[in-house]
């Protein structure tokens, strides 16, 4: 995983839309007196989806003056967690691409090399078009479903490199796919369909053993 840091170029200001704004505080009162800062995932999650799919540093500071908590705190969380983007991301998707053991051993490399034939060759940087742009970060816990990777709130699992070209296209067609399997699984289940208790008197209510 890349180091880090705030993009060089930043704005100079951030402030919340009036919505934003009214939504954070109304978020922010369902805290318990004196625990306002359990809102800052929140908080910051909103600023990155006012902000073009990052989050800026003047961001990072106006969260932090609106929960009372020290620069450095809010500063620590947005650059540890990966759901947050410290640099421009592709206007359309931005792919974040398991690289963890079991994505590992069921493809992720591939799906990387994918990334770099169709976006960019380095992570953290724009496709020509501005459009897209791509990571590799650690496990987002749907092992059960690698290789996958994640846009913002969803994921696209159990992909090969030409599932992956075609959520691209997707993507690039302004028809983003269905998150989940891409091969048609019902979340984790076995590919193909149940294999194990399969019996629908088991479901009916009528077997109580
Ligand atoms: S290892 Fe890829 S989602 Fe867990």
């Amino acid at each position: 995983m890349a180091v880090r840091r705030l993009h060089s170029e930043q704005p100079a200001t951030f402030e919340f839309t009036p919505d934003n704004l009214a939504w954070a505080n109304e978020t922010i009162a369902k805290f318990p007196e004196g625990k306002q800062a359990s809102a800052v995932i929140s908080l910051l999650w909103r600023a990155q989806e006012q902000h073009a799919g990052w989050l800026p540093e003047p961001a990072i500071r106006y969260v932090g003056d609106m929960l009372g908590m020290p620069y450095i705190r809010v500063y620590e969380i947005a650059t540890f967690y990966t759901m947050f983007q410290l640099a421009p991301v592709g206007v359309v998707a931005h792919f974040q691409i398991c690289g963890t053991t079991p994505c590992m051993l069921r493809g992720s490399e591939d799906l990387i090399a994918v990334c770099k034939s169709r976006i960019s060759h380095e992570p953290h940087q724009l496709s020509a078009d501005g459009k897209f742009s791509w990571e590799e970060v650690e496990c987002l816990g749907v092992c059960a479903n690698a290789p996958m990777v994640q846009v913002w709130k969803d994921t696209y699992e159990d992909l090969t490199p030409a599932l992956f070209e075609q959520v691209i296209n997707q993507f690039a067609a302004d028809t983003p796919p269905t998150p989940g399997s891409q091969i048609g699984r019902k979340a984790s289940s076995p590919e193909g369909g149940l294999t194990s208790l399969t019996d629908p008197a088991l479901y009916s209510g009528g077997n109580k053993n």
